[in-house]
């Protein structure tokens, strides 16, 4: 199946009282992952790639035939997504001719009035060639591949100018940071969000930063409207922990352990665990 638009499943998933994962890929092994996790649990999926990434894969072409391919050889029916994450201005235009399918532009940063101009001018285009669009009011905290945001909480009379320029889906900044949550974290801010949904009339919102987020307040989003969560920092944990685990058991010394297709194979199939989890907690199994 060729890539989508995230469009229909994310407006599938806000009727639905469900929300579709975003995972982010960094190279074949977590393509692959999460793949062949979403054709298993029959999921749609949204697989996010971030500047950063696409820079470490060689760029977003080479990303984009990557994927392409891989859903055509592994043999993938489900609805897949191809995302750029906080994407710049420029990032954006690139990925739109590398051919992905859905683009989030993270104008949060800019005065509204130029947030505004840009994700207007990045939605004519996107229409036009069938591309979903996110847009973002209010930074996420954290530190993702260098963009560090200050955890601000939007503020809904902003979410509503962009909400009402047409793009897919809203990412609004609720007390959600990036990476893991420090020990201090007050939680998700439940009353914005219900503001925000109910200025955004069943728009498909958008949480950031689903690595550590409790099950409970998952679910409270999603019946606020969230029908898109990113997760991100907790498959690279899962990785890393079955990876050490594999090398201090001194596997990789023992026959051909060192072999790469066995040397990533025990974090490869954490990352799939991880995923299978969250579309669970999501609700979006069964979904395709
Ligand atoms: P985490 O790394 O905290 O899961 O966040 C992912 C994310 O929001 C990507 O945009």
């Amino acid at each position: 199946m060729a890539l989508v638009s995230a469009k229909d499943m994310l407006n599938k998933a806000a009727a639905g009282g469900y929300a579709v994962g975003q995972f982010n890929i960094n190279n074949l092994e977590w393509t692959k992952a999460i793949l062949q996790t979403a054709q298993e649990q029959n999921s749609p999926v949204i697989l996010g790639v971030s500047e950063g990434a696409g820079k470490y894969m060689c760029g977003f072409k080479t990303v984009a035939a990557m994927v392409k391919a891989m859903v055509e050889s592994l043999g993938i029916t489900v609805p897949v997504a191809l995302h750029l994450d906080h994407g710049s201005y420029e990032g954006a235009k690139a990925c739109i001719e590398a051919g992905f399918s859905s683009i989030m532009f993270d104008g949060s940063h800019y005065p509204i009035d130029e947030n505004i101009a840009k994700t207007t001018e990045l939605k004519g285009i996107c229409d036009q060639l069938g591309l979903s669009l996110e847009a973002e009011v209010g930074a996420i905290g954290g530190e993702e591949d260098g963009v560090i945001g200050s955890g601000e909480v939007a503020d809904p009379a902003e979410c509503k100018m962009i909400s009402d320029l047409g793009v897919t889906m809203l990412a609004a900044g609720i007390g959600n940071i990036h990476g893991k949550y420090p020990a201090n974290w007050k939680g998700l801010n439940f009353e914005v969000l219900s503001q925000i949904h109910d200025v955004t009339n069943g728009k498909p919102l958008v949480l950031h930063g689903g690595t550590g987020i409790p099950a409970d307040m998952i679910k409270r989003a999603i019946s606020l409207g969230v029908a898109k969560i990113n997760v991100n920092t907790e498959c690279q944990l899962a990785f890393q922990e079955a990876t050490r685990k594999y090398i201090e058991e001194g596997k990789d010394l023992q026959g051909k352990g060192f072999d790469p297709r066995k040397l990533l194979a025990p974090g490869t199939q954490a990352i799939k665990d991880c995923v299978k989890e969250k579309m669970e907690l999501f609700g979006s199994i069964g979904k395709a």
